[in-house]
């Protein structure tokens, strides 16, 4: 018997099947074989929101939950927030290494001249109403791009992907910025090619009246940090949408729009959103123990902790910390940190917490420091969907040329009712699952 191979034995039928384990996995369609008679459809499996299938093989990211690492091609997420800015970061995260000088140069050029927006993309973002979630107009813009770049459609065109990519890359600020900018009702700022990714993106957000936008070297630091951060994290909710829209080889801004809605969720990307708002109804440290209780109890959730694949702390949530205290040495203090670190103390002493292996994430601090630098809550998934937008891409580019993929389409364990026959209206009594259903 082959060493890498699963013995199974249907207990219906009595019959054995030996089918091949490959990187620690088996293919769910081995299972097809097994039949109870040649009507039988064969064994599936069932796997709600993919607990344990792996649905590609990806060389981008790599992440061990339970050991709390993170790696982008290799490189731990540590070095690579320390040594590189986003853009570098983005390039290895699309072509696999970290550019030379001359690479990066192109690269940082090519992104800055996509940075403009069609003139037809400010009308429809004044046609929003004055107080829309800026996600939503996020989402909407970008779904809205592929009405500007129809050949976007030629998605089976090396060249032309990576047209789309850069436009993406360097639009995906732009339309960020004139969301906030359309919420607080100022008039939208053009993008400044002499600044760098993050602070042209400042530059958008915040300039008023003056010639020319200065950032703080800090905060354009600490943004940029953030955006390394969140550049990919593998095969999570909103990239997975994106391979699900993109195998139907949807364009890649309707692809990513969709992406951009998964993040929308609480339980996803505006988790930092919701994590601000939990800090601000708790207050202050003494109400911590209190509302710990309520989370405890089943009442209330503690926003920006546990995760599907971190057992352990997060990686990046250690990074954040150290640059939220960076952000404060040059803007007041936030006294909800104060909250959040008491959060944080507590939680990890307590039995319910430590038993459910749950850290804190990504989301728990980043938005203290959205909220230092004056950004709404509301901005805040927006300021996560940025950065991801590479990650989107890059995955993107791996689904597309991956010869093995095919039209995501999964299967289900239909429960309904079976055959029936049709009801003519005055024989039909009002169905109790109508209300609500
Ligand atoms: N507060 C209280 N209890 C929790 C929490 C939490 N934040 N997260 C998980 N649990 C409990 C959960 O109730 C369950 O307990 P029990 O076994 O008694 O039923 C246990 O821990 C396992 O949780 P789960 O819901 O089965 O875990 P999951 O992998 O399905 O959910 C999660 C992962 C991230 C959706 C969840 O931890 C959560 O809702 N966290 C708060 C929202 C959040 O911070 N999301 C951001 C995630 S990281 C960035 C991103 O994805 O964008």
């Amino acid at each position: 018997m082959p060493e890498n191979t699963l013995t199974i034995t249907d207990n219906r039928t009595g019959k054995t099947y030996t089918v091949p384990i490959e990187d620690g996995t088996i293919r769910a369609m081995t299972l097809r074989q097994i039949k109870t008679g040649p009507e039988d459809f064969g064994l599936m499996t069932f796997d709600p929101a993919f607990m344990n299938t792996a649905s590609c093989r990806s060389s981008i990211t790599f992440i061990d939950g339970d050991l709390g690492i993170l790696r982008y091609r290799g490189y731990p997420i540590e070095v690579l927030a320390e040594r590189c800015t986003y853009l570098e970061v983005a390039y290895l995260l699309f072509f696999g290494e970290l550019p030379t000088a001359a690479e990066l140069k192109n690269w940082v050029h090519d992104i800055t001249h996509h940075t403009m927006l069609h003139e037809t993309t400010k009308k429809y973002m004044e046609g929003f109403r004055y107080d829309s979630h800026p996600m939503v107009m996020f989402v909407s813009t970008i779904a809205a791009l592929s009405s500007v770049y129809p050949d976007a459609r030629q998605v089976h065109d090396a060249e032309n992907r990576l047209l789309q990519i850069k436009r993406l890359l360097g639009k995906a600020p732009s339309i960020a910025a004139m969301s906030y900018r359309h919420n607080v009702g100022f008039p939208y700022v053009y993008p400044d090619n002499d600044l760098s990714y993050t602070e042209n993106f400042m530059n958008m957000l915040w300039r008023m009246v003056e010639p020319k936008y200065v950032a703080n070297p800090v905060l354009s630091k600490a943004l940029d940090i953030l955006f390394i951060l969140h550049a990919d994290h593998e095969q999570n909710c909103g990239t997975n949408a994106m391979r699900v829209i993109g195998s139907s080889q949807a364009d890649p801004y309707s692809a990513l729009a969709g992406a951009a809605a998964a993040l929308y969720g609480p339980l996803h990307g505006a988790a930092n959103e919701a994590v601000l708002r939990m800090l601000e109804q708790i207050g202050s440290p003494a109400n911590v123990p209190g509302f710990l209780r309520r989370v405890k109890a089943g009442e209330e959730r503690l926003m920006g902790f546990g995760h599907r694949v971190y057992k352990n702390y997060d990686p990046r949530c250690r990074i954040i910390k150290r640059t939220a205290d960076e952000v404060f040495q040059v803007t007041p203090r936030n006294p909800l940190l104060d909250v959040a670190l008491e959060l944080e103390r507590i939680a990890l002493q307590d039995e319910y917490f430590i038993s459910r292996k749950l850290y804190p994430n990504v989301d728990f601090y980043s938005g203290l420091i959205y909220r230092a630098m004056n950004l709404p809550a509301s901005m805040f998934t927006v300021m996560f969907a940025v950065p991801r937008t590479c990650g989107w891409v890059a995955q993107w580019m791996e689904l597309v040329a991956d010869q093995e993929q095919k039209i995501s389409r999964p299967r289900q364990i239909y429960i309904g009712s079976p055959t029936r026959d049709y009801l003519p209206m005055a024989a039909r009594e009002a169905a109790p699952a109508a209300v609500g259903a």
